[in-house]
């Protein structure tokens, strides 16, 4: 495939790779482990927890220059109050791997796993989760050595819509208040978290990974569709947005009084991780729950994705104008495609490049690009068949393979940086 030697992207920009530990490792103590049953017959999923050597050569053999991952907060804490110390030796070990290779860390904290104590004990919804999670936190940030980026949160939203309004991740309530307070919570450790992360380290970068999604009515010409896109992308992108700008979270639906909920997050944010994947049609059904009905359609040609997600690369610019309004340099910290068909993985990085491409020569300061994922993975609703990765993973002997898209990834990196 012929491409253009075009050198846009700036030499320090970080062309990297996104994981998440649970979804690689597995844990024995984590929340997770008990809720999906599937889990029983692959606890190791992909026993990156030992191959994790092997792993991080491969981010070398690829050729990026930053690599997110997350710390499994139960194999570090697996009782309420024992530390594990070999935990906290393995991952300080992978950043000092990623160091010698001149690969730049971004660790994420808290990525939808927790300690089975904390989940029985202090889920979100109660005050006391607050100062637990702000202990693992400064525990982290006082004894790894080696890491500016931090994410406190991979995804706040999803934890509130999937634990305690869909009900389908834990805690797995369906429960309109107790999402209120684990929202406010969850937004309180990360105002404190990212003080915290400041004091031991000044020059530290932290953010959340925000998922961010483009929304559309299903028929252009229905008002009701067209009032659902307009409330959906109100809360689920701009909220966000402008509780990190003023402090205050509106949650305002159709027909309801708008509540106002205060978080010390002010601020709080050096840049703005997103993460994107998808657009998403709205239509007003009554008979469904809250009177929504998700579809993708395939209507820019590009298909659906193994999970049956649009291809929607031309969102990718409108997430990231969005997320401009911040006024703060941006990171795309997830975008990828599930696909058994490594033409198409190729297509979609070609072209969500591509984006990036044209949103840095309009000049929004993008600063860096994780594909999602390195190596097939635990998909949380979906199991082991999502295959996201550049390298194929066998289950059963574990196995890893190249996919040509880990090929087109080393080739873009190289031909689109400027040296
Ligand atoms: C994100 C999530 C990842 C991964 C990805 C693909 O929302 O942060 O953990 O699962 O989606 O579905």
């Amino acid at each position: 495939m012929p491409e253009q030697k075009k050198k846009i992207f700036p030499s320090d920009f970080q062309w990297g790779v996104a994981t998440s530990a649970f979804q690689l490792e597995g844990s024995p103590s984590a929340d997770w482990t008990t809720w999906d049953p599937t889990l029983r017959k692959n606890p190791l999923i992909t026993d990156h927890y030992k191959l994790f050597r092997q792993d991080l050569k491969l981010l070398k053999d690829l050729g990026v220059n930053a690599y997110r991952f997350s710390l499994e907060w139960s194999r570090i804490q697996p009782r309420e109050y024992t530390w594990d110390e070999e935990a906290i030796g393995h991952y300080q070990e992978v950043i000092d791997i990623l160091r010698s290779y001149r690969i730049e860390p971004m660790v994420t904290l808290h990525h939808f796993t927790h300690p089975r104590w904390f989940m029985d004990r202090h889920p979100w919804h109660r005050t006391a989760s607050i100062e637990k999670f702000l202990r693992f936190t400064e525990m982290m940030v006082s004894t790894l050595k080696g890491v500016r980026y931090w994410i406190t949160f991979n995804e706040p939203y999803v934890i509130l819509l999937g634990g305690y309004l869909e009900g389908c991740t834990p805690p797995g309530l369906r429960d309109v208040p107790r999402s209120l307070a684990a929202l406010k919570n969850i937004f309180t450790c990360h105002g404190k978290a990212y003080d915290i992360i400041h004091r031991y380290i000044p020059d530290a970068q932290v953010s959340v990974a925000h998922n961010m999604s483009v929304f559309a009515p299903w028929k252009k010409w229905n008002p009701f569709d067209r009032v659902l896109k307009k409330t959906a992308n109100y809360f689920y992108n701009h909220s966000i947005i402008q509780a990190f700008r003023t402090g205050i979270f509106l949650v305002k639906f159709p027909f309801s009084r708008p509540v106002e909920i205060e978080v010390p997050i002010k601020n709080k944010l050096d840049f703005f991780g997103v993460n994107y994947y998808t657009r998403i049609h709205l239509r007003f059904n009554p008979f469904r729950k809250m009177g929504v009905e998700l579809r993708h359609l395939d209507i820019d040609g590009y298909g659906l994705s193994t999970l049956g997600w649009e291809i929607h690369p031309r969102g990718l610019e409108k997430v990231l104008r969005y997320a401009s309004r911040l006024n703060l340099p941006i990171i795309i910290t997830e975008n990828g495609i599930a696909s058994h068909d490594t033409e198409e993985k190729v297509k979609y990085l070609k072209k969500h490049i591509d984006v990036v491409e044209k949103c840095l020569t309009d000049g929004l300061d993008v600063r860096g690009y994780y594909y999602w994922t390195l190596i097939d993975n635990y998909e949380w609703l979906q199991g082991l068949d999502a295959r996201f990765g550049l390298y194929r993973v066998d289950f059963e002997t574990f196995e890893r393979a190249p996919t040509y898209a880990a090929t087109y990834y080393s080739y873009l990196i190289q031909s689109r940086s400027a040296m």
